[in-house]
């Protein structure tokens, strides 16, 4: 034993005068309140969660909450045989969704790691499902694509390129940030799998024309004779339009549209690590894709991308189903959205900003950009804020062809309350004014700013 590790049986904490390990892995143990002390060091220096504005994931939840999440984490969720009551509690949570999407009838759906995995499922459905009715005509299947704008996550993308279909994405304006069904019209064909539409872009928070598109392929349906689904990413959006634009038809109340995915861990208001599909029947669930299995001796039936997960979470979203009720999430979606006015009325008040898409239909944020000509930009912005203040308020381009649009966005959570948004607004005229007076941020601090819209 060296001289450091006998003075820490005596006085704790060795890590005080060594370094943490970080390469070999390590020979022998350490004391778990050691072990503890040496992670909650580490975190120290870790971003805030209460002042990360870019992040559309839930930062806090009720403490009865968290004590379900805390208690349950020993639980695999993939256990159904030995776990049937969590089990059940998924496909509790499924069909309160399908109601909450308005699914004519029988449905059927899937919890997933978050709206990714959904997202991947989703597609992998549209695809087989084309591919079924390609071979039932004796077509070929070989050259399937896939319609989206240049406003989806990156994840559609993704889609693409790891199962093999040909991305067709509609690019954005330099004033025009959703699709509608004047975009989407010269890219369909019979080889079209699907149309993936958002609802609550990572961008500006707006949502495609879903019933305009939708329209487009009823219309393709009847005169041409060609069927193509509709998928709603609605991500973050599935949370908050039920709630606060309830008349606006964008989910199974729109006939092509087949799938919806959403993240819980978004507004569904739990912590990271759920998400969900949904379909519109159990039909447009493509058999193939599901696998029946002995498992422990039971017969099982998955779909899915991942195996063993924690049972936390979906715990978590019953509880706020239940907790919360559609009275509950109204009341606080409300809040959220009443504090994100309340910024955009406070910057387009101090003339320095001017506000992106504003009275459209918009998830509880705040998007802007700099009005007019400065010798500082969005990105300087962020820096001085971030400088000042720990705020993570992130700048970033829009896709293409938009990308000489630069846009900052605030998003307005349970944990900004009005006195924090006020705060805000200050300091971000504040950042403004010692920007005006020195001038940009060196390209070396510029450099650190966070660039992407944050997830
Ligand atoms: C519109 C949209 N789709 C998909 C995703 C991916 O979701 P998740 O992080 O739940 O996998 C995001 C994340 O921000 C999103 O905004």
């Amino acid at each position: 034993m060296n001289a450091g590790e006998e003075d820490a049986k005596l006085y704790g904490n060795r890590f005080l005068t060594e370094d943490a390990p970080d390469g070999p892995f390590p020979e022998k143990g350490m004391p778990s309140l050691d072990a503890m002390r040496l992670v909650d060091e580490e975190l120290v220096l870790e971003g805030d969660p209460w002042r990360n504005l870019a992040t559309f994931v839930t930062t806090w939840m009720e403490p009865e909450a968290q004590r379900i999440v805390a208690e349950n984490l020993h639980r695999n969720f993939i256990d159904h045989a030995e776990y049937p009551i969590t089990a059940e509690i998924e496909q509790r949570c499924i069909r309160m969704l399908a109601n909450l999407y308005h699914a004519p009838g029988e449905t059927t759906g899937a919890r997933t790691q978050g709206s990714s995995e959904a997202i991947m499922l989703g597609a992998l459905s549209l695809k087989w499902k084309w591919k079924q009715r390609r071979e039932a005509e004796s077509k070929p299947t070989d050259r399937p694509n896939l319609v989206f704008g240049g406003d989806v996550h990156v994840v559609w993308e993704k889609f693409c390129r790891y199962f093999d279909v040909e991305p067709r994405i509609v690019p954005l304006q330099e004033d025009k940030y959703v699709i509608g069904p004047e975009d989407v019209e010269p890219h369909l064909d019979e080889n079209t799998i699907g149309v993936a539409v958002v609802l609550g872009t990572t961008f500006t928070g707006h949502a495609d024309d879903i019933a305009g598109i939708n329209g487009l392929l009823l219309e393709l349906k009847e005169k041409r004779g060609i069927d193509v689904p509709l998928h709603v990413d609605a991500a973050s959006g599935g949370f908050v339009w039920p709630f606060l634009h309830p008349d606006s038809e964008w989910d199974f109340r729109l006939e092509q549209v087949r799938s919806i995915n959403v993240s819980g861990h978004k507004f569904g208001l739990v912590y990271p690590g759920i998400g969900w599909l949904v379909f519109r029947e159990t039909s447009d669930l493509a058999e193939d894709l599901v696998f029946y299995e002995n498992y422990l001796g039971k017969t099982d039936a998955t779909f899915t991308l991942n195996f063993s997960t924690g049972a936390s979470m979906v715990l978590a979203q019953y509880y706020n189903f239940v907790r919360l009720g559609r009275e509950g999430y109204t009341h606080v979606m409300k809040a959220m959205e009443q504090n994100a006015r309340a910024l955009a009325e406070k910057l387009k008040a101090n003339g320095n900003f001017e506000l992106i898409g504003d009275g459209a239909e918009q998830l509880p944020l705040v998007a802007f950009k700099l009005a007019g000509e400065k010798d500082y930009d969005e990105f300087d912005v962020s820096w001085q804020l971030s400088a000042e203040r720990g705020w993570m308020l992130p700048a970033y381009t829009m896709p293409p062809n938009a990308e000489d649009v630069k846009i900052m966005r605030a998003l307005v959570k349970e944990t900004l309350g009005r006195a924090q948004v006020d705060r805000l607004a200050d300091d971000i005229d504040e950042a403004c004014e010692t920007l005006a007076k020195k001038g940009g941020a060196h390209a070396s601090e510029r450099h650190s700013v966070k660039r992407s819209p944050g997830y």
